[in-house]
């Protein structure tokens, strides 16, 4: 099976960069299965119906979310009616939506799993226990398993890559907006990389536009970001994985801006 996962999208700016680039990614390598993280895409906070639909409309399979899950308030009335639109599965019990989803694409199943770092974050339930009960569930069904872990501490994601190594297909790490150079099969079989990296605007402070970002830092005043207006990159990574094991075989950073094009 060939997954593409595509990182944090962000705005607009990510949103048009996804729609116009997500035909030339599968045209070169036709995955069967793509997954996106949408925490970012309404305006840089949370996420509405119409741009979920639209992810889909453009061939997302499923949408993972992260911290900025409940920003966007419209999320509340369509959650729980869209089952490929995970958020992290170690929010609290009676929380709306559920964590993880299993994609059914060719004949083959995919299991895809949101799972939030607590280091730097708001405190959820322990992201590795979760995983472990998870995994309980998922694994009877198939071996073909990704992880999007949203954490913020290099050493958290790594621990969770190490944690489920040989566990499942990949741990991919979101959040940060900047893309990792440290992609690698772990020696049980799991593809790792610390961050995809997000899809929005380049010249911009994490997606959000600078001089606001500036003046906080400069001021120390509450300063409303918006998300940052210009050219725009595409972070994302390509997996080939095992069918009948479900081990990763190849994992390969895509990176679409002005001054690289790794794809
Ligand atoms: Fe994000
Ligand atoms: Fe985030």
């Amino acid at each position: 099976m060939k997954v593409l996962f595509v990182g944090d999208v962000v705005g607009s700016s990510g949103r048009e960069m996804l729609k116009s680039y997500l035909p030339r990614l599968k045209s070169k390598y036709n995955p069967d299965v793509i997954l996106v993280n949408g925490e970012n895409a309404a305006g840089g906070r949370g996420i509405n119906k119409k741009i979920a639909h639209n992810f889909f409309e453009w061939g997302a399979d499923a949408i993972s979310l992260g911290n900025h899950t409940w920003d966007n308030k419209e999320i509340f009335d369509f959650i729980d009616d869209e089952p490929n639109l995970i958020r992290p599965a170690n929010y609290p019990h009676d929380t709306p939506g559920r964590g993880y989803t299993i994609i059914e694409k060719n004949r083959k199943k995919l299991a895809f799993i949101n799972a939030m770092g607590r280091t730097f974050l708001p405190p959820l339930d322990d992201p590795f226990r979760m995983m472990e009960s998870i995994l309980e569930e998922v694994r009877p069904i198939t071996p073909l398993i990704i992880v999007d872990f949203h954490a913020e501490a290099t050493s958290e994601k790594q621990a969770m890559g190490w944690f489920l190594d040989g566990k499942v297909s990949a741990v991919l790490g979101t959040h940060t907006h900047v893309q990792t150079a440290d992609e690698r099969i772990l020696p049980g079989g799991t593809a790792y990389l610390t961050d995809v990296g997000m899809v929005g605007p380049y010249d911009s402070i994490l997606g959000m536009d600078r001089d606001a970002v500036l003046r906080r830092f400069l001021t120390q005043l509450p300063v409303r970001f918006e998300v940052a207006k210009g050219r725009a990159q595409l972070n994302a990574v390509m997996l080939e994985l095992d069918d009948k094991q479900g081990k990763a075989l190849s994992i390969k950073r895509i990176r679409i801006d002005d001054d690289h094009l790794f794809m």
